[in-house]
């Protein structure tokens, strides 16, 4: 940024010390070629400072990075002040009652839940071809289906009676692929007001308007269809976003 900056700079001097003694054509000229000269010694430094750092790659002026420091140290006091200031810490080891988790039937804890694992884990080390061992290796659409992901995908769908089945790294992740991909630009979605977050950030990613995601009262459903009939989609498809758990 700070180099924009000097070029601009640079250029504004150039064409006022010219416009004053050469005709316009031959100031433009030279306008022309001095911002060549300077693009060109521009990228002959970055390239330099490419090569010869090990891990940083993009040059920031430490002008421009204490800017940024001093920005985010202030952010980082506004949410201390206001107690939302949010660290990792790990869960303690005296026993407690979960009321926090994900883990409602307590699968992370089964000595059967473990077995089973093992046993599928085991079973795929040992099949032909073997799978990777730790890791996907790459995304779903080059490298990273295997045998064992098609398996897990074809069970859960019998399971829920459905055609197929569709894996992803979390709930979040299976939801802002959902509502960033399946809404369309004339559709209308209406969203339970207490819906998860991950929910809203993919309609944000998404094609449709904002004005077009309409929330309606908390498991509401006089609220929810007096919505769709005031403002349902007469072109496109009215799509209702609700969760089996809300927490
Ligand atoms: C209702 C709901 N949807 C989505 C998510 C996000 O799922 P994940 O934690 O697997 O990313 C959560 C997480 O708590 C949730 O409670």
């Amino acid at each position: 940024m700070g180099r924009v900056h000097e070029r601009c700079c640079a250029t504004g001097t150039g064409k006022l010390l010219f416009s004053l003694s050469q005709p316009k054509f031959y100031s433009f000229i030279f306008q022309v070629f001095l911002i060549f000269l300077l693009s060109l010694t521009t990228r002959a430094n970055e390239a330099l400072q490419f090569s010869s750092s090990e891990l940083c790659c993009v040059h920031v002026s430490p002008f421009f990075m204490n800017k940024l420091l001093n920005r985010l140290q202030i952010a980082i006091g506004k949410r201390k002040t206001l107690g939302k200031f949010r660290t990792t810490t790990p869960p303690p080891t005296f026993p407690l009652l979960d009321f926090a988790s994900n883990d409602y039937l307590g699968l992370s804890t089964s000595q059967e839940q473990l077995a089973l694992v093992r046993s599928i884990y085991d079973r795929a080390i040992s099949s032909s071809p073997p799978p990777p061992l730790l890791g996907s290796t790459g995304s779903r659409l080059i490298t990273g289906t295997t045998k064992i992901s098609l398996e897990v995908e074809s069970y859960i769908a019998s399971f829920h009676s459905t055609s197929s089945a569709l894996l992803f790294n979390s709930g979040y992740a299976a939801n802002l692929s959902i509502f960033s991909s399946i809404p369309c630009q004339h559709d209308n979605v209406f969203v339970d007001e207490l819906c998860h977050n991950s929910i809203l950030m993919g309609l944000k990613l998404g094609r449709v308007p904002e004005s077009s995601i309409i929330k309606f009262t908390h498991n509401d459903m006089s609220d929810l269809q007096s919505k769709i009939t005031r403002h349902g989609s007469p072109s496109g498809t009215n799509i209702i976003a609700t969760e089996s758990t809300f927490r």
